[in-house]
């Protein structure tokens, strides 16, 4: 395997020198913006986030029809991967676990977990980067637009690894730059349009800028699968 050259260790929202002052930064961030952040993802997605969640979680039926089954939805943030997980899983009710090291993100996955007919799944404070399982304890792993916040992605990883058991799996999903005329595209969009709505839906200037620096920061797809 060659060795990975990217200086990139992980997220660094602007003015953060450290892993540990990333962290506080993205997690103040996410924070700030959980009361509106459904709202967003919608709006911003035009509604295509529900698709991708959809697709990602169907990837993994072959596990989530296993009644015995621990999953595991980490980053899982306001909850809407992990519910997704929950529907393709129907009465198999594998035991599913969302966490995330935002209260307030928690705060609102469970107040829409109490609204729905899919069961509940249990909601866990914690940060990826030290996760309180033990060792070889998940089928499965997912992170949806989570990874890419992580202050350190190799920790991340190895987190990740550690928690599953051999030959569990792993599913994160998250943005990639396209390349040419829908590049530039994506790059008016990303960069002009959605700080802008970001900024005035949800109150709060910083994290919608964040966003799009975040996606041009974070390792393209073939070296994220080398690191994996
Ligand atoms: C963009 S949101 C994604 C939420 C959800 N998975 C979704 O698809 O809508 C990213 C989430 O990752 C969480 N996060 C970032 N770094 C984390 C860490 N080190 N440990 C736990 N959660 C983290 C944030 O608090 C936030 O809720």
């Amino acid at each position: 395997m060659p060795e990975i050259k990217s200086p990139v260790v992980g997220a660094a929202p602007e003015g953060a020198r450290d892993p540990q002052a990333a962290s506080r930064a993205v997690r103040e961030m996410f924070t700030s913006i959980a009361p509106r952040y459904d709202l967003l993802n919608h709006v911003l997605s035009l509604n295509v986030d529900r698709l991708w969640w959809r697709r990602a979680s169907r990837t993994f039926r072959h596990i989530l029809a296993r009644p015995e089954a621990r999953v595991l939805d980490l980053c899982c943030g306001t909850g809407d991967m992990t519910f997704s997980l929950m529907r393709q899983a129907e009465s198999g009710a594998p035991k599913i676990a969302g966490a995330d090291f935002s209260h307030a993100m928690l705060q609102r996955a469970s107040v829409k977990s109490q609204q729905r007919s899919e069961g509940v799944p249990v909601w866990i404070e914690a940060d990826a980067l030290n996760l309180p399982f033990p060792t070889g304890h998940f089928d499965l792993v997912t992170s949806a637009f989570g990874f890419r916040n992580l202050a350190d992605y190799n920790a991340g990883l190895r987190e990740i690894v550690r928690v599953l058991r051999p030959g569990g799996e792993c599913g994160i999903l998250d943005f990639g730059e396209p390349k040419g005329a829908l590049g530039a595209l994506y790059r008016i969009y990303f960069k002009e349009v959605l700080p802008r709505i970001g900024t005035v839906i949800s109150g709060v200037r910083g994290p919608y800028a964040y966003l799009p620096a975040s996606v041009e920061r974070f390792p393209a797809p073939d070296e994220r699968l080398q690191r994996m």
